[in-house]
């Protein structure tokens, strides 16, 4: 733990940088470096690595503080330092999280937020006691405008019932063993530091069904293969997951790394997506990357009892800014536009004629409504607005431990071949 013991260090008052530090500069914190730099709301004062090459590389990509250090603890016994950004290996979040809420930080933390049963219980009592600081995980989708979209859209009843999520992370070959290193360099690839490719990408995805179905699952089963990429790797390398909720709905989700075509969106993205499918309508959506953008269709279910769109449905259609179509047909999927796309009105005659155009342009799919801004960029300058104003950042220390906790319980269905009940994560907890 950091010396000094808890000290609770005082929001940045309004309109000040929040002076943050960057624990992890490997591949992620690197990238949320370069991303900060360009945020205002704060400010880098440090960075901390154990491994030289990549401390190096933190302090060389930090616009301002370029001091680093090889021990976290230094880092955190800095009295300047109002907010850390963690981005060390899975098995290590929790230990650094503690010890950073315990030196009075507020804490951004990659996604999964803790490792172990027992972690969940600790640091639910210990965050949970610390209301005055924030605590948000690296769930980005929780800041994209489409996936906030699709959760209204849901929310709101426009796809009917939601039975069903189906979710894929393929990658081919996805992470390989690099040689001639110890082995918590290859954290991702043993499952003393790692849970593989359930915590390392069906996570975020199975964030997406816990935020959709606003619910955890009743239970978790699966079938997990080292068939593959026998490198000397203990994690799957093929994960097959069932996640049964309440009402008799349910997450289906895979992660492969012999393949990376992606079933969805026509064939436009690869690799990860998923699908949301309701009654009277599905989704297809991908976050996307630095590579491919992400995107958001709506299927509109054609059915024979219902064949064209209520006048209820056109109004929840308009409250959430997505179009509904006269057509029926569940062939082609329609973009999900953003609130910027809806016409009120209101807007001068040319504004109202460019959204016009825009929606054509979409509906025949030559366009495609874009984020406005990179979700990471958003949750990353949200957060660091929480650190001031205090307000509790969307995907916080609930979200985190949901989706760890069935993360872990997920790997345990697939090691043990049963059904894994989310009500043992209690009992495991204790111990
Ligand atoms: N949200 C996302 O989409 C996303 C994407 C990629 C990675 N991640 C997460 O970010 C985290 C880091 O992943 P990565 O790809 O950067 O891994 P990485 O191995 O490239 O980097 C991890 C870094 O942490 C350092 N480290 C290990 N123990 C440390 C300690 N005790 N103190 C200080 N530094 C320490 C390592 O030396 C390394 O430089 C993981 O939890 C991963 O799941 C999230």
């Amino acid at each position: 733990m950091a010396a000094g013991g808890p000290l609770l260090q005082s929001a940045a008052a309004a309109g000040e940088q929040v002076v943050y530090g960057v624990i992890g500069t490997g591949s992620r914190g690197e990238y949320l470096l370069r991303h900060l730099n360009g945020i205002g709301a704060g400010r880098c004062a440090a960075v901390a690595d154990v491994y030289e090459p990549n401390l190096r590389k933190g302090i060389q990509t930090a616009k301002s503080g370029k001091q680093g250090y090889a021990d976290y603890r230094a880092l955190l016994d800095r009295k300047d330092i109002d907010a850390v950004f963690i981005a060390t290996p899975l098995y290590t979040h929790f230990p650094i999280t503690r010890d950073a809420l315990l030196a009075g930080k507020h804490v951004f933390c990659e996604n999964c937020l803790v490792f172990k049963p027992h972690e969940v219980r600790q640091l639910r009592e210990l965050a949970g006691a610390r209301d005055n600081q924030i605590l948000q995980t690296g769930l980005q989708r929780r800041y994209s405008m489409f996936y906030q979209t699709a959760r209204q859209m849901v929310s709101k009843g426009m796809l009917g019932e939601v039975t069903e999520i189906h979710a894929q992370w393929n990658r081919n070959p996805g992470r390989t063993m690099l040689p001639d290193q110890p082995r918590e360099r290859n954290w991702r690839l043993f499952r003393e530091f790692s849970g593989g490719l359930t915590s390392e990408l069906a996570s975020h995805q199975i964030d997406v069904a816990n935020w959709m179905f606003a619910d955890t699952p009743e239970f978790i089963t699966g079938v997990g293969g080292l068939d593959w990429r026998r490198d000397g790797r203990d994690v799957y390398d093929t994960i097959a997951l069932i996640l049964k909720y309440s009402g008799g709905r349910r997450m289906i989700c895979s992660a492969s790394s012999m393949s990376r075509h992606l079933p969805f969106l026509g064939g436009s993205g690869k690799e990860f997506g998923e699908l949301i499918m309701g009654t009277e309508g599905s989704i297809e959506i991908t976050v996307g990357d630095d590579d491919q953008p992400a995107i958001g269709l709506w299927f509109y279910e054609a059915g024979p009892v219902v064949t064209a769109p209520s006048d209820e449905q056109k109004e929840m259609a308009k409250a959430v800014g997505a179009t509904i179509t006269r057509s029926g047909r569940s062939a082609r999927g329609f973009p999900i536009l953003f609130t910027r796309d809806q016409i009120s009105g209101e807007e001068p005659f040319i504004q109202r004629e460019m959204k016009y155009a825009r929606r054509w342009l979409y509906s025949k799919g030559i366009m495609v409504p874009r984020e406005e801004r990179n979700p990471v960029d958003v949750q990353l300058e949200t957060f660091l607005q929480s650190c001031r104003s205090g307000k509790q950042p969307k995907a916080g220390l609930e979200a985190g431990l949901d989706g760890a906790a069935t993360v872990i319980l997920a790997d345990l269905a697939m090691d043990q071949g049963r059904r894994v009940y989310f009500n043992e994560m209690e009992k495991m907890a204790r111990k």
